[in-house]
């Protein structure tokens, strides 16, 4: 198909509830090259269409609200800015504690995130609100 090719994105996965260790969990994602696509795009496509228990963090999709701060190839880097332009590995953001997977709550909020509505489906996906 014109304009798609198929990028691997590792996204590096963990429960700390469930003692679950860390480790990298490998997805074939579509990637349409002729128009822009976020690294939260891409997020969105692998909890819709591939792994709906991955967690993370959305809240305002426009860079403002930082929760969607996360590593992306080695960078910290906000999620919903952030162009792709081919394979990636998204990591989660070293300034705080991982609740699970990408979802980190900061070590200075005083509410967790795990608190805030839902705006995923539930037993995964999407968190959202504060
Ligand atoms: S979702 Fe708010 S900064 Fe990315």
């Amino acid at each position: 198909m014109p304009g798609t090719r198929t990028i691997t994105v590792k996204i590096l996965r963990q429960n700390p509830m469930l003692n679950e260790e860390p480790h990298y969990v490998r997805y074939e994602v579509p990637f349409d090259t002729d128009r822009k696509t976020s690294v939260m795009n891409v997020l969105e496509y692998v909890s819709d269409n591939l792994d709906p228990s991955l967690a993370y963090y959305v809240s305002c999709h426009v860079g403002l609200c930082g929760g969607c701060l996360m590593k992306i190839n080695g960078q910290l880097s906000l999620a919903c800015r952030e162009e792709v332009g081919g394979d990636l590995v998204i990591e989660p953001s070293p300034r705080g504690r991982v609740v699970r997977d990408l979802l980190v709550v900061p070590e200075t909020r005083r509410s967790p995130v795990v608190n805030t509505p839902v705006v995923g489906r539930p037993g995964g996906g999407r968190q959202g609100g504060a």
